[in-house]
């Protein structure tokens, strides 16, 4: 178990009410933290903030985001808050950069002169682009391949410089591999207008959502040709911020660490795991590759188990599936009962 004692520690959450922040606050609260999640609802939903008190509000408007971090006065900060989509970020760079690059830079500057001096950020594995060696290891020399990545890489060396000049500064970043599942008990969970992730997508297609799942490539390098992931669960991921978290309030060094579980599954494997799970033989069709795909993407992440002590429980793609699609019919329940 990975216990953390964090009572009356004041965090402030930016895209707390989003897929992965809303995890991250869930168990934030259940640490006894006091949580104060500042964010614009553009993806996230008011209803996914299970603790602590909601600021509506934008990364870009610096005299609330002031306002707000003067009056709460954080010990820490969490940034979620971000742009996601790697195909949107190719067609709109610009709201890349913005989103997750000048909007950190904003962030950053009120954090500094309101004197709170530690970050956990967001991060992603798209930052490594196509890796030669696997599983990547956090050295790997970074290489994004899209402005997803790029944009995500540009705020990483902001705080490295940040924290090399200014060392009251310190920070943790988590690159994260593939996040998926939800809170067992279906109360929070993922709910993007257009999904695009693979297990989301299958879910929605053995719902009657989408008519067939389209498997991009078969002919990949793999055992079986298609892409293979290291697919972690939001819970899991969850408790890797939180030991994040308390290595910096214990007063560690700035770090970066992979947060996946160091093993994958293919397309196919995923495309099985969910038709057993659903129980419907849902319909897919072979499709040509997508843009921008590694053909394997798998973390080397012993040093987050062996230097913060992060010990996951849910490294297990049925149950990673099985909590995403009791969240999925949940969702349907409440689109239907709201009309
Ligand atoms: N895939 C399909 N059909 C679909 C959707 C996906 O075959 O309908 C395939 C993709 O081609 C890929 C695999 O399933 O091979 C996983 O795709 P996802 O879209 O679920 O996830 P990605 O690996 O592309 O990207 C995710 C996040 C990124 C992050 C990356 C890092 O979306 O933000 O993981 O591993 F950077």
């Amino acid at each position: 178990m990975n216990q953390i004692d964090l009572k009356n520690r004041r965090i402030l959450v930016t895209g707390g009410a989003g897929y992965i922040g809303s995890h991250v606050v869930k168990a934030l609260g259940e640490a006894g933290a006091e949580i104060l999640v500042y964010d614009n609802l553009s993806t996230g939903n008011a209803s996914a903030v299970l603790s602590g008190r909601l600021v509506v509000g934008d990364l870009a408007d610096t005299v609330l985001m002031k306002k707000t971090v003067e009056s709460f006065r954080p010990e820490a900060v969490i940034h979620f808050a971000a742009s996601i989509e790697v195909g949107e970020s190719v067609s709109r760079p610009l709201k890349y950069y913005r989103n997750n690059t000048v909007n950190a830079l904003n962030l950053l500057e009120v954090l500094r002169a309101c004197r709170v001096d530690q970050m956990i950020f967001s991060s992603t594995a798209a930052v490594y682009g196509e890796p030669e060696l696997i599983p990547v290891a956090e050295q790997t020399p970074l290489d994004p391949i899209n402005p997803y990545g790029a944009s995500k890489m540009m705020t990483e060396r902001l705080l490295a410089d940040l924290s090399a000049a200014d060392p009251d500064f310190r920070y943790v970043a988590l690159r994260y591999f593939n996040v998926a599942g939800a809170d067992p008990q279906s109360r929070i969970g993922q709910d993007y207008k257009n999904p695009t992730h693979l297990i989301t997508r299958a879910l929605k297609t053995a719902l009657g959502v989408f008519p067939q799942l389209g498997i991009f490539g078969r002919d990949y390098p793999t055992p079986d040709g298609t892409c293979i992931r290291d697919y972690i669960h939001v819970d899991d991921l969850a408790t890797a911020h939180l030991v994040a978290l308390k290595h910096l309030m214990d007063g560690g060094d700035s770090d970066i660490f992979n947060c996946g579980y160091g093993h994958g599954a293919s397309v196919a494997e995923v495309v099985e795991v969910a038709r057993t799970v659903t129980g419907v033989d849902f319909k897919i069709v072979d499709e040509p590759r997508r843009d921008g795909d590694p053909p394997e993407l798998v973390a080397r992440c012993q040093r987050l188990r062996t230097e913060l002590g992060w010990q996951p429980e849910h490294d297990d793609l049925a149950y990673i599936v099985k909590t995403a699609w009791d969240w999925e019919l949940e969702l349907q329940k409440r689109q239907e009962s709201a009309g």
